[in-house]
């Protein structure tokens, strides 16, 4: 469980810098000026391991909604707050996979789909990022 939790906040960390290199305000601000940090500023670098990323956390995401559903309370074990935070994740992996698909060679979509893709993504993140850092804040459990 130890484990888990730090691997998360591991993934979470690099997926939310990787997330805002890629709009990318590292290089507008010089932060990837600092020595060590360059490679914020490198779209294909950041790019490939934001999806790597993502790839890491939708493991995760498959082993802990298995382990819920195998356990006796199921999902219903899960907090308001858990159950906030994993609506929020659920929301970034909808709208980080439209994106997926959106990068995909020959796949057109709207102006207007594009921008909803873009600013949920960007809103759910925050959204996460800011329950998050109140339920550390608080101590409030993912689970019962
Ligand atoms: C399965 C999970 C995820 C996938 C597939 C995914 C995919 C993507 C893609 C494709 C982009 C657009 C890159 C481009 O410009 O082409 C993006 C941007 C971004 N991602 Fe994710 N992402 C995921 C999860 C997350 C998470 C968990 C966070 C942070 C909590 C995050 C934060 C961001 C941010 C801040 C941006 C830049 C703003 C934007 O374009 O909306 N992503 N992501």
């Amino acid at each position: 469980m130890k484990i888990k939790g730090k691997l998360y906040g591991i993934i979470l960390l690099f997926i939310t810098l990787t997330g805002f290199a890629q709009m990318p305000i590292f290089k507008r601000y010089y932060t990837a000026d600092i020595p060590g940090l360059g490679w914020l500023a490198e779209f294909y670098v950041i790019h490939s391991l934001h999806y790597i990323l993502a790839s890491a956390l939708l493991c995760l995401a498959g082993y802990s909604v298995a382990g819920f559903l195998l356990s006796k309370r199921g999902l219903s074990s899960l907090t308001f707050w858990g159950g906030v935070k994993t609506w929020l994740i659920l929301g970034l992996v909808v709208s980080g996979g439209l994106m997926v698909v959106r990068n995909l060679p020959g796949i057109y979509f709207s102006h207007v789909a594009i921008y909803l893709m873009n600013l949920s993504h960007l809103g759910f993140c925050v959204a996460l990022l800011m329950v998050s850092g109140f339920t550390r804040a608080a101590g409030k459990p993912w689970v019962r």
